[in-house]
């Protein structure tokens, strides 16, 4: 293990523009540097990176950390592969710790099953290209199905010939422990080969080792299954790989989508072609771990079925997993009798492509379609049908989005619009209504006694917000902003000439500060705010109620509910005398502003508190470049602060 000491020194060392800057074009932005954010597609620069904070934080997709964070969600580092990274990057020595006997026990054997499969993949290897039975039999079923030597190299595939026992006995005599070989269940309890008479197709982790193994036979034998696989170990959990993800991880970055398909071999196929953003379930029907390792580079998953109409149903059925993680998903059936190895073969690449784009649906409209098919003219079935088809509408996210599918689904069940619409509606609201309530906890139907609970609610949350105040978080201020968000961003006002929103004023105004939100479900509704307008769409206060995250529904319920919110102790705290406003809905103009000043005076209050500890430090040590730069700073913060201060005052519009 990376000894605390050397990791606070590569803290300490690391600059984080400069870790970014060799992924990402940066320039200067006052304090902060931007750039076009890598993890999602936009042609204005949102991606932020703050030096004096140390992070990065993109302003529309949200994606924020540090040095480490960046290495980690950029380029699929492990957090000791980050460190060593940036260690190396600084010539910093690493200092190792005596780790705990246990653990170290543990991590000695992992490394050994880890050996032990490297080990294997050679053997298998050396077998498919060294030996006669290798060459005659394996080899030319490769060739037979078209991989070329470059394909079977980067799959690192293999052959196990029809001896029983060649590979243990190889391994022991190597000096390999037999009981981690049986572990992996590369041996069996009989001291035989597992794997016999079969290629060999390496299953590999994202970082490219080998956890496991997968044999196809070679002989048409309806008693052995086509493919046996290693079973499950310390070091292969088959629910969490996906095979190809290794090397289709660049690929699928840089595309920004993933294709998943059923087969090993349709894997190696589109590789080959030149389709890279490629990986395979291997097996097991998608795991919401499998989705969460794509969602590491990409939102978007594009699903290829292969055209027996077997697998199709069970497959709609995990899409739901996929629609959790708030990923976008697309199908593509395959025409009948196809799988993507046999097509691309068959059609070559541009048609296949052309066939994807051509075919692929969201998952919604292929459920519809698919299901009625099913139900063909029983008006029972549709009816069902038409149940069934709005609770997936209402689990969509995005209102927008279902708007769309509602429409689509419509014309194609052939009912009025206004029936789905309504219907989903409910559901939704259902929903909605279920989740005020349990935040209530009280289940009472009077409706004074619940306001009382509210206003209680409310009372506590004041104090609790005027607590943390002096503790020094912002969630107050932060709060307020997003108030101001949800209930007016959408309103129109002039500023200096220019018409704009209240949300596109603001946001403007505050996109400096926002890695420097406290509240993290504040600092999304934000993100999610600024990204909504730089895709030009405005956002209103339904929106945000029937946002399908429970989290901000009911913050949104609660903030158009509860009576007006500010805080007397704003006079107390900064002394600045505010215009009471009694009926901020008739003012919500002055009221934004009010708020957005609150919030950037209290913002560089903070800042300047800690710019000022820095110039103590340097004081103190001696250090006058520092010291110059921070006391310009300083007198910048100030300035900001004192005009900001000003506006509080005085704004009339
Ligand atoms: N599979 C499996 N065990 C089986 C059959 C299939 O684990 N007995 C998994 C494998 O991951 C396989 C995938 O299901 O890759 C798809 O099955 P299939 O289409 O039959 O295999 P292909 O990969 O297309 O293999 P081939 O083209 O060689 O028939
Ligand atoms: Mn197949």
């Amino acid at each position: 293990m990376i000894s605390q000491e050397t990791i606070d020194a590569i803290f300490q060392a690391t600059h984080i523009e400069d870790v970014v800057e060799e992924f990402v074009h940066l320039t200067k932005r006052g304090v902060n540097l931007k750039g076009l954010c890598p993890f999602h597609d936009e042609k204005t620069p949102s991606f932020t990176v703050s030096p004096a904070r140390n992070i990065y934080k993109c302003f529309g997709c949200g994606k924020g950390g540090n040095a480490v964070n960046f290495l980690m969600e950029h380029e699929g580092m492990s957090y000791p592969e980050a460190l060593r990274y940036l260690a190396k990057k600084y010539n910093i020595e690493i200092a190792e710790t005596q780790m705990p006997e246990e653990y170290e026990a543990e991590k000695q054997e992992r490394d050994s099953l880890y050996l032990i499969n490297e080990y294997a993949k050679e053997f298998y290897r050396n077998q498919l290209f060294n030996t006669d039975l290798g060459k005659s039999i394996g080899l030319s079923y490769f060739r037979e199905r078209g991989l070329l030597r470059k394909t079977i190299d980067a799959f690192e595939l293999g052959y196990a010939t029809t001896s029983r026992d060649e590979l243990t006995k190889s391994a022991v005599h190597d000096g390999y422990n037999i009981e981690f070989l049986r572990k992996l269940g590369l041996t069996t309890e009989q001291d035989r080969d597992f794997f016999f008479n079969r290629v060999m197709f390496p299953i590999h982790n994202l970082s490219g080792k080998v956890v496991a193994f997968a044999g196809r036979h070679l002989v048409t034998d309806k008693k052995s299954p086509k493919y046996i696989n290693s079973k499950e170990s310390d070091i292969y959990h088959k629910s969490k790989v996906l095979y190809g993800l290794h090397l289709a991880k660049k690929a699928i970055r840089k595309e920004d989508f993933c294709l998943l398909v059923e087969g090993y071999t349709d894997v190696l196929s589109l590789h080959q072609s030149g389709i890279e953003n490629v990986v395979a379930s291997s097996g097991t029907s998608l795991t919401v771990e499998q989705v969460k390792l794509i969602k590491r580079y990409t939102q978007q998953i594009r699903i290829l079925y292969d055209g027996d109409t077997a697998g199709i149903k069970a497959a709609t059925r995990g899409i739901d997993l996929v629609l959790e993680q708030d990923m976008n998903v697309e199908l593509v059936l395959l025409p009948e009798g196809e799988d993507p190895d046999s097509y691309i073969k068959s059609v070559g690449v541009t048609e296949f492509k052309e066939y994807l784009e051509r075919e692929a649906s969201d998952f919604i409209l292929f459920k519809t379609n698919l299901i009625l098919k099913e139900a063909g003219n029983d008006p029972v079935k549709k009816a069902g049908l038409i149940k069934d088809i709005i609770l997936s509408l209402a689990h969509i996210p995005d209102p927008i989005k279902r708007s769309v599918y509602t429409r689509q689904c419509a014309e194609l069940l052939k009912v009025e619009e206004s029936i789905l619409v309504n219907e989903t509606n409910k559901v939704v609201s259902k929903r909605l209504r279920d989740n005020r309530i349990s935040q209530l906890r009280e289940n009472r139907s009077d409706h004074e006694i619940q306001e009382k609970i509210l206003e209680k609610e409310r009372k506590k949350a004041v104090a609790e917000n005027w607590q943390e105040e002096k503790t020094g978080t912002d969630e107050y201020q932060e709060r307020d902003i997003v108030r101001i968000l949800i209930l007016y961003g959408d309103r129109q006002i002039e500023v200096e000439k220019e018409k704009l929103t209240i949300a596109q004023y603001v946001l403007s105004e505050i996109q400096e500060t926002l890695p420097f939100f406290d509240n993290p479900l504040y600092a999304k509704i934000v993100t999610e705010y600024g990204l909504a307008l730089s895709e030009g769409k405005q956002l209103n206060t339904d929106h945000f109620i029937r946002s399908a995250d429970s989290e901000i529904s009911s913050l949104a319920i609660e903030l158009c509910s509860s009576p007006y919110e500010l805080s007397e102790n704003w006079q107390k705290m900064w002394d600045i005398r505010l215009e009471t406003q009694p009926m901020p809905d008739e003012n919500e103009i002055q009221d934004a502003f009010q708020a957005l000043y609150r919030f950037l005076l209290r913002k560089y209050q903070k800042m300047s508190e800690e710019n000022l500890k820095q110039i103590k430090e340097f004081q103190s040590n001696g250090d006058d470049e520092s010291l110059l730069k921070h006391l310009q700073v300083q007198t910048m913060l100030v300035d900001q602060r004192n005009k900001i201060a000003g506006k509080l005052n005085t704004v009339i519009l």
